[in-house]
């Protein structure tokens, strides 16, 4: 090897060690997100999650988050379906057993809780009270998470979210998946469900939130061009903390946009923006084009879609260890 071979390997070797960290975490740091909104679907038949680690390899789901959770003075409660029971209900076994099983194949799961936040809000003697419900339910389950989606104005402010925030970080420390999902809109200067600006939210705890599942759907952001989240980055928000939340059938809200559509626009952003976040499909007992009997079709189209693959089993939990981001 002469000097000049010698020189142009170890630059090479500088330079591609320099910058495939960089490369790695970019091409693995997508999201796809299912909301899972119902233990049991329209026949009362368990809706599995399981499909989403067998089988196939390229389906690539990372997060799942467990909706809806609703919080108040007496417990701590899961929404499923017209159901609403006690979350340590045995009518919710079969749904923590997946959860344990995904989780095992790399997947993050959440709790994902939606409403007006009354029993987080206020005193701190009340809040103290509630949020150590809501702290067992979360150990209990081995949530790996906390998506929050405040949609009452006036029942909580920014200053009790911003507590809320901090206490989940203090307890459950820094790897704990904190996110929240507002609609489109409240991230470009639009109309919000939550009453606070969510760009003084992230300017001041932007560091303890992973990144925003917004939503766009129900007159509040529509996937069929890529207008409405260059309206969230023209605003300020980092495309790396802006995830592109859809309905999956038209059944789950309005704005459903085909899949054809909206492939054509994840494409588009993935190439505009490198860091582009990813996706969330609102939800995925009944998602788009496979249904109830096959919902998680919507989830390999997605992953082709934004360019996400699963790694080979088994360097999977490797590669996503050591590119985890929070
Ligand atoms: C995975 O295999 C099981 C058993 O063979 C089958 O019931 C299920 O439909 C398959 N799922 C997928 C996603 O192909
Ligand atoms: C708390 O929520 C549960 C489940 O929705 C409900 O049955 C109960 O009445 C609520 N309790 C209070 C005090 O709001
Ligand atoms: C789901 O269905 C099973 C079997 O019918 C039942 O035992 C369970 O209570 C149901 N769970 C919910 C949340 O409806
Ligand atoms: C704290 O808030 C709760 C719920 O609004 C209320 O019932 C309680 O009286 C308040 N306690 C104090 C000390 O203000
Ligand atoms: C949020 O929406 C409410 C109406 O629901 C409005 O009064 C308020 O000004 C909005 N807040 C921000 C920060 O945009």
């Amino acid at each position: 090897m002469n000097q000049n071979t010698l020189f142009t390997s170890i630059l090479s070797f500088t330079l591609i060690s320099a910058f495939l960290p960089t490369i790695l975490a970019q091409a693995t740091d997508k999201k796809l997100i299912y909301y899972h909104d119902r233990a049991n679907d329209t026949h009362n038949k368990h809706v599995s999650l399981l499909p989403l680690v067998q089988n196939t390899s390229d389906i690539s789901v990372t997060n799942i988050l467990i909706a809806t959770l609703d919080l108040n003075s007496t417990g701590l409660f899961l929404r499923s379906g017209a159901k609403e029971l006690d979350i340590d209900s045995p009518a919710f076994d079969n749904l923590w057993t997946d959860v344990a099983e995904v989780q095992k194949h790399g997947i993050k799961v959440s709790g994902m809780m939606l409403g007006a936040f009354r029993a987080l809000s206020g005193n701190d003697t009340w809040f103290e009270t509630n949020y150590a419900i809501l702290h067992d339910g979360i150990k209990k389950h081995k949530l790996d998470g906390l998506d929050i989606d405040v949609e009452t104005a006036d029942a909580i402010t920014l200053d009790e979210v911003i507590r809320l925030i901090d206490r989940l970080r203090k307890d459950f420390g820094p790897t704990f998946l904190i996110t929240m999902s507002p609609v489109a809109e409240a991230l470009s200067g639009g109309r919000n469900l939550s009453g606070f600006n969510y760009k003084t939210l992230e300017a001041r705890r932007g560091d303890s939130i992973a990144w925003y599942n917004a939503q766009f759907y129900n007159s509040f952001g529509l996937v069929s061009s890529t207008d409405d989240y260059d309206a969230i980055v023209d605003y300020g928000f980092k495309p790396k903390k802006v995830v592109m939340g859809m309905t999956t059938d038209p059944a789950n809200g309005d704005d459903f946009v085909p899949l054809d559509k909206t492939k054509e626009t994840l494409q588009k952003l993935v190439a505009k923006y490198p860091g582009f976040k990813g996706v969330a499909g609102w939800v995925y007992f009944d998602a788009r084009p496979g249904r109830q009997e096959a919902p998680w079709k919507w989830a390999q189209i997605m992953a082709n879609a934004i360019g996400l693959s699963r790694a080979p089993k088994n360097s999977r939990e490797k590669q996503r260890g050591l590119h985890f981001e929070a």
